[in-house]
């Protein structure tokens, strides 16, 4: 995130008149004139105090979204300061300030729940970018929208790209064409076209979704135009199709190139006609439906390859919608993450509260090819991990699976590979160092050499229960294989788990 960005979010979701209140606090003016200058060119209002007992009453009377603190102060410090919040407030986030040098432990002051530290002298991009990020965390819920923007309320985004297409779905809600939506897989499609359907004039009218590559072919044609009692064995009763209950409405025809060939003829005469006939059925039934479509595949792929109709293209192709990937908008991140932290929080009554602000880092910088599906799965992972109020760099790394920690040397790495072969190869020989040495190619005294450098025991690895608390007893790593890179890659894979 940029310094831009932080400055960005404030005017895109902030309506003026609820500017989030800064409280800071240090008893040196200049710095609170500096800092107050600072936040005040960013859009933020300020307010300030001299010390920790002024910063207690001001919280109680102003009723900031944030505080930010020096830790020195004269009387109580800024931590007990922390501490006195946080027993009152305890969503109420309070970063702090230190001098270079005077860094407190830093990890166990953001377990109790301090955002963040901050060293001076600081970079003042950072610190715009950091208090964006925690005021994000205090008013999870964010600004109340205005009830003109209810149709796109799930929708949670900051970026021009999404609110360029937003705007433009607003606009073609209005009328009855044919909308085609296109993006990754997890991009929010169907969020799209609901949220579409919503703005519509049909929004008191059903809304249907299908997904076309879910539903096996010889059934798909009775599911969207419905059946006759009696049509064909199994049809007990009667099914009057999606077509007829999206009556009024919309329907979203997901993974629509995956649709077979004959039922592409069928789809395009109802929507050129306007009716559906049900299958086994005399007389055809008229329809008044909106039609939405989204799929996966490259249509125009599937058009040269005599897979997808071309006339049926143009018909559900009237507008079209390109979701950028989340990667491509990567501001969206923080917010989403924090949106699904406090969903999910809220609805297991976990404390998770926020990220750690290089979690958040990390979150950022991820690749997502599952977008925002992706996304949201981390964050459950994380938060029916998570013990505490701040959810940990660990954790999200864990559930990226990142490793963790430094990035090893070429030394180290060596090292780690060499003793989970050696390791992999006892355990496959039930700890007989004649045949693990035969495995290896290498002759026995330089096997045995081996182990001994990696502390590795052979009687360990044998059938017998081994001695408790023994070292290569409970290792787990490259237990199922040996051959190859797969030993490393594996127990790479065992050892990031913190
Ligand atoms: N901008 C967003 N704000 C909040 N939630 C979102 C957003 N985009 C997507 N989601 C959520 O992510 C999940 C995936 O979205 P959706 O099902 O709309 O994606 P899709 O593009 O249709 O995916 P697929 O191609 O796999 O069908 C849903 O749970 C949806 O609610
Ligand atoms: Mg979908």
């Amino acid at each position: 995130m940029s310094g831009a960005r932080a400055g960005e979010a404030l005017s895109a979701d902030v309506a003026p008149g609820a500017r989030p209140v800064v409280l800071l606090v240090d008893d040196d003016p200049d710095m609170l004139r500096l800092l107050s200058m600072r936040l005040g060119a960013a859009g933020y209002r300020v307010s300030t105090a001299a010390s920790a007992e002024e910063a207690l009453a001001r919280v109680a009377m102003e009723r900031p979204q944030l505080v930010l603190s020096d830790v020195q102060l004269p009387g109580k410090d800024g931590l007990a300061l922390f501490d006195q919040i946080r027993a009152k407030h305890p969503s109420l986030p309070v970063i702090l300030l230190t001098a270079h040098g005077t860094i407190p432990d830093a990890v166990e002051a953001t377990a109790r729940g301090v955002y963040t530290y901050l060293t001076k002298p600081f970079d003042g991009k950072a610190l715009l970018e950091t208090i964006a990020q925690a005021l994000a965390l205090s008013a999870p819920a964010g600004p109340p929208r205005r009830d003109a923007d209810a149709w796109r309320e799930e929708i949670i985004s900051r970026s021009t790209r999404m609110a360029e297409l937003l705007a433009e779905a607003r606009l073609v809600a209005a009328s009855d064409a044919s909308v085609m939506i296109r993006g990754e897989s997890g991009s929010g499609k169907e969020l799209f076209a609901r949220a579409i359907h919503r703005a519509s004039p049909r929004a008191a009218r059903p809304f249907v979704a299908v997904n076309c590559a879910a539903i096996p072919e010889n059934l798909l044609e009775s599911e969207l135009f419905g059946h006759v009692k009696g049509a064909f064995t199994g049809a007990v009763n009667a099914n009057r199709g999606l077509f007829q209950a999206a009556n009024g409405g919309s329907l979203f025809l997901d993974e629509v190139g995956d649709m077979p060939l004959p039922l592409q003829v069928k789809l395009l005469r109802v929507l050129e006609e306007r009716v559906v006939r049900p299958v086994g059925a005399t007389q055809s039934i008229p329809v008044d439906v909106r039609i939405m479509s989204a799929t996966h595949r490259d249509l125009d792929q599937a058009m040269a390859e005599g897979q997808f109709r071309e006339d049926l293209y143009y018909r559900l192709n009237v507008v079209s919608l390109a979701l950028p990937a989340l990667a491509e908008r990567r501001e969206d991140i923080p917010l989403l993450a924090t949106h699904f932290l406090a969903r999910l929080a809220k609805k297991y009554g976990k404390p998770a509260k926020g990220f750690a602000p290089d979690a958040m880092k990390v979150l950022a910088a991820a690749a997502w090819p599952g977008n925002v599906r992706q996304l949201h799965n981390v964050v459950e992972q994380v938060s029916a991990l998570s013990t505490t109020a701040i959810i940990p760099l660990a954790l999200v790394q864990r559930a990226l699976r990142i490793p963790g920690g430094e990035v090893m040397t070429y030394a180290e790495a060596r090292q780690r590979f060499e003793r989970d072969y050696l390791v992999g190869l006892l355990k496959m020989t039930d700890g007989q160092v004649a045949d693990a040495a035969r495995l290896a190619d290498r002759n026995r005294t330089e096997f045995y050499r081996l182990l001994q450098k990696h502390g590795l025991v052979p009687g360990q690895f044998r059938a017998e229960p081994p001695v408790a608390g023994s070292p290569g007893a409970g290792s787990s790593v490259a237990g199922s294989s040996v051959a190859g890179s797969s030993v490393a890659g594996s127990s790479v894979a065992d050892q990031r788990q913190p």
